[in-house]
């Protein structure tokens, strides 16, 4: 957890502020390890995206209670638990479970992490019926987490790297966390180290490679909700996405 400091405001409002325009010319011939994000050419359908919106924020308001869950582990942000493995004790120690195989386990790569992940059960904690079948249907090998987060308006996240060894070793291949921006305001900015702020699209599917700095700050009037989730991505499948997904991002530039 970060703890406030007014440096990191300062440094949060100077990273925002940064022109990344030689990094982004050179995105063009980079692999794929460097980029800082994918914008993936698949989407949730608007009418579900709504439902999974409702169920958000209908579990924010049980979250605000949990220290673990609520706005103490980064000023005001929540998260959710969707789904998970399961330990044989209550949903809270599940999560403290995953959360240390993700950030303290010293993982080699994906099928280090995916030999201790296997050992477990899996459960949707939180039922989420459209959640659940857009994930099924998302290209993958095994699904370890489904998480929710809600940044409040003004919530930051101070300029930082993802600590979970997890993101680390797999963003070596970009396949670090999977996102998907539920219901956003233009002014709910990421801003990602060698891009600036991430083009967002409600819905959108992204692959962020949180072992590259980055922060963001809410500062539109509403929350900011998302979902992100941790998988073992080796398929040809998700391959094939990727590849195309790349080149329908650069077409952008
Ligand atoms: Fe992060």
């Amino acid at each position: 957890m970060i703890k406030y400091n007014p440096q990191h405001d300062l440094l949060l409002e100077e990273f925002k502020n940064i022109n990344w325009h030689e990094e982004r010319q050179q995105l063009k011939t980079s692999p794929l390890n460097k980029f800082p994000f994918l914008p993936l050419d698949i989407k949730i359908p608007t009418a579900d995206r709504k439902i999974i919106f409702e169920q958000l924020k209908e579990q924010n308001k049980k979250m605000n209670e949990i220290p673990l869950f609520g706005p103490d582990y980064q000023p005001g942000a929540n998260k959710i638990w969707f789904y998970g493995m399961r330990t044989g004790t209550d949903w809270i120690k599940d999560y403290k479970e995953w959360y240390k195989i993700s950030s303290d386990t010293d993982i080699q790569d994906i099928d280090h992490l995916d030999r201790i992940m296997s050992k477990y059960d899996y459960e949707w904690k939180i039922e989420c019926p459209e959640l659940k079948t857009f994930i099924d249907s998302f290209p993958k090998k095994k699904l370890y987490s489904v998480e929710g987060g809600n940044y409040q308006p003004d919530g930051k996240a101070y300029v930082h790297h993802d600590r979970e060894k997890f993101n680390r070793v797999s963003g070596d291949l970009l396949y670090g966390r999977i996102y998907i921006p539920i219901e956003w305001e233009d002014s709910a900015s990421l801003y990602w180290y060698g891009f600036g702020k991430v083009p967002i699209e409600s819905g959108r599917v992204y692959v962020l490679n949180t072992r590259q700095i980055h922060g963001s700050h809410n500062q539109s009037t509403e929350h900011r909700y998302a979902v992100h989730f941790a998988i073992n991505p080796k398929t040809n499948k998700f391959e094939d996405l990727l590849k195309s997904s790349k080149q329908n991002f650069l077409k952008t530039f």
